[in-house]
């Protein structure tokens, strides 16, 4: 059985506001004060792990160090299912430095040329660290369709190039509201609290 999270606080192991806003509004019904990685300056690890578990536990280990705090770290990304999965762990890296995600996208499209399977699924995986070392993990996914060109102002990354199963509109069109209803961080988001926080 999962442990229960009873502490006051806990530190988001985040660099990335669009990670950090989502995961905020998704924690905002849990009366747990939250603080990110990114305003307490902490510096960034590099991401050496060759799983998402791997990378988010990295990433969560690294925050809870240095605060003292319980740290929860998303490492997510986007597979595409006719280029056998990828890019993966590597999808921030498709962005380059600094990430650019008009490049990013452009560049899932090339390699896709004209293969007419569009399937995709965005995978989240989230890890949750106490100062102890105990650790769980909890995993989320959403199986959709790849569009092009990207549509969309709303979000970030790759939004504006995915569609969910079964919504002709992607993610860059929709309120995050609706993007939550599907998402693959709200659903290991809604893993996680189920195991941990409910009855909070
Ligand atoms: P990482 O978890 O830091 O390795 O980065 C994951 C990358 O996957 C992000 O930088 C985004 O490019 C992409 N990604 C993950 N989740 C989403 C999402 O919900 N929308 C758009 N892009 C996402």
């Amino acid at each position: 059985m999962a442990r229960r999270f009873t502490e006051p606080k806990l530190v988001l192991a985040t660099h990335n506001p669009g990670k950090v806003g989502e995961l905020e509004e998704l924690l905002a019904p849990w009366k747990v004060e939250v603080v990110s990685a990114g305003t307490l300056g902490l510096p960034e690890p590099e991401e050496t792990g060759e799983t998402f578990v791997d990378n988010a536990l990295l990433k969560a280990r690294v925050a809870m160090e240095a605060t003292g705090l319980p740290a929860l770290a998303d490492d997510s990304g986007l597979s595409v299912v006719g280029l056998g999965g990828r890019p993966g762990v590597h999808t921030a890296d498709w962005a380059g430095s600094p990430r650019d995600f008009t490049r990013a996208m452009r560049r899932v499209q090339d390699e896709l040329g004209s293969n007419p399977d569009r399937r995709a699924a965005f995978m989240s995986t989230l890890a949750l660290v106490w100062p102890d070392g105990h650790e769980e993990v909890f995993e989320g996914k959403v199986e959709g369709e790849l569009v092009w060109p990207p549509r969309g102002t709303i979000g970030w990354g790759y939004d504006p190039m995915f569609a969910p199963e079964g919504s002709p509109r992607t993610y860059g069109e929709m309120s995050a509201e609706e993007k939550h209803s599907t998402s693959h961080r709200a659903r290991a988001l809604g893993k996680l609290v189920k195991a941990c926080f409910d009855g909070r």
